[in-house]
């Protein structure tokens, strides 16, 4: 679909899913505001990445870390010196761009024929200035993954917990770096959320090789029972020279946008690189006692580390289909921002709006739900298949007699009576088919 990202952009911001960081003031690069929808949005996508990562699991927990922490995490991590993008910048005109984005640096290039640096190493670590006294501040950074939060709790959560290796800590949080080229709406930001699992298994080659495979089968059905579409979906694996400092083994799954296949999520078999590197650098001990076998040793990690913000963005891009008269977001139920919508037929006529207040009322208390009295029906079915709801309840004269509604399905369009008494329910099973 031609400028597809255009009228993603458009319709974002248009009905309330994200909008340019501080706009009022021209906005700052990099940095996005999610409105009342696209907060919704988040959250359910958060929500289910919890119930299945989290809630649905025996073996892992899930902590909150700070996002400042000591500077020497970052050291020990090796972010301070190997957290680099190959950075190249005109001569002429200072434009700067990873080296190894060549498409933008040929577009570039043949405006404004510009004669190159060599590439050199950019740190992408944001830095803060903490303290209060002029000259003495000390400098940290806003944590460039949110793993390190996990790690250096590693042992505290062991010690405060009957957990058993193996086992997972899972996280939720915001990131930050200091991206050369942030870009494509969302997709690369300056500041934005991770979900992230760590999950430590014994220093076993085929063991761990097992659990790896099966945390990367996990998450690609997790984007796909949510209806992502397979065929845009796919998994790649990372080479010996692209492999990030901690990864032994990597790969991404990875998302068919307008702008081409891009990492959603990172797989990373990180060895015992991070939890070795804190006890080296803390002088705390890091091993794990195994009471069965009455051997210690350093756990290794498998992590899957996510992008919220990517993952909302993909599932936009996927959602989002043009038909003759209607645009509609095929969301999945459980991420739509409304599950059901209410309308009174005649926004004039009070007995109309008095019985649908009180559908209304009855719904809110079950299902996320949007009251909408202006215009005409049409307009209405319009705005919510625009934003994803999936179903639309009209009450008409009928509905008086006989306390009924019409229910009506996005997708379909497609209407069916069905009786208040018997709403919660249909709905409820529509929702969770
Ligand atoms: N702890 C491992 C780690 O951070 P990563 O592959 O650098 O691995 C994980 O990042 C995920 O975070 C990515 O797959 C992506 O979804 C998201 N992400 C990374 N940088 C981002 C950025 N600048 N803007 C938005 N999302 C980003």
């Amino acid at each position: 679909m031609k400028n597809l990202m255009e009228k993603i952009v458009s319709l974002a911001k248009r009905r309330g899913f994200i909008y340019p960081g501080s706009e009022i003031y021209g906005g700052l690069k990099g940095t996005w505001d999610y409105g009342p929808l696209g907060n919704e949005l988040k959250y359910n996508i958060k929500q289910e990445w919890w119930e299945t990562m989290v809630k649905d699991r025996e073996d892992v927990v899930g902590i909150s870390a700070s996002i400042l922490m000591n500077p020497k995490v970052w050291e020990a991590s090796g972010h301070t010196q190997s957290f680099t993008d190959p950075l190249i910048e005109c001569k002429t005109c200072h434009q700067r761009f990873k080296a190894d984005q060549k498409d933008l640096i040929k577009a570039h290039g043949k405006e404004h024929k510009c004669e190159w640096t060599k590439p050199k190493k950019f740190n992408l670590l944001v830095e803060a200035k903490l303290g209060v006294v002029e000259g003495e501040k000390e400098t940290a950074y806003l944590r460039g993954e949110i793993a390190q939060g996990v790690y250096v709790n590693f042992k505290n959560v062991l010690n405060s917990s009957r957990l058993k290796i193996p086992f997972g800590i899972a996280q939720i949080g915001k990131a930050f770096r200091n991206e050369i080229t942030p870009g494509n709406f969302t997709f690369r930001s300056i500041e934005f959320e991770q979900m992230d699992l760590q999950y430590y298994v014994k220093p076993d080659e085929r063991e761990s090789m097992k659990q790896y495979d099966f945390w990367k089968k996990l998450r690609m059905k997790w984007y796909q029972d949510l209806g992502m579409k397979k065929i845009n979906l796919r998994f790649r694996k990372h080479g010996e020279n692209e492999l990030a400092h901690y990864a032994k083994v990597a790969w991404d799954i990875e998302y068919k946008t307008p702008f081409g296949w891009e990492e959603l999520e990172g797989i990373h078999h990180r060895g015992d690189w991070d939890l070795s590197r804190h006890e080296k650098y803390s002088g705390q001990n890091m091993a794990y006692f195994d009471d069965e076998t009455k051997k210690k040793f350093i756990p290794w990690v498998l992590e899957t580390s996510g992008g919220v913000d990517r993952t909302i963005l993909f599932f936009l891009i996927d959602a989002y289909h043009e038909e003759k008269d209607r645009i509609i977001l095929k969301l999945h139920p459980k991420l739509a921002p409304y599950k059901v919508a209410v309308f009174p037929l005649l926004s004039n006529k009070p007995k109309l709006v008095k019985k649908a207040r009180e559908v209304y009322d009855l719904l809110k208390k079950e299902f996320s739900c949007i009251w909408d009295d202006r215009g005409n029906i049409g307009k209405r079915y319009y705005a919510q298949d625009e934003v994803g709801t999936p179903y639309c309840i009209t009450i008409d004269f009928d509905s008086l007699k006989k306390n009924d509604v019409t229910v009506r399905d996005r997708d379909t369009m497609k209407q069916q009576r069905i009786k208040i008494d018997k709403l919660v329910e249909y709905l409820d099973k529509k929702l969770n088919e």
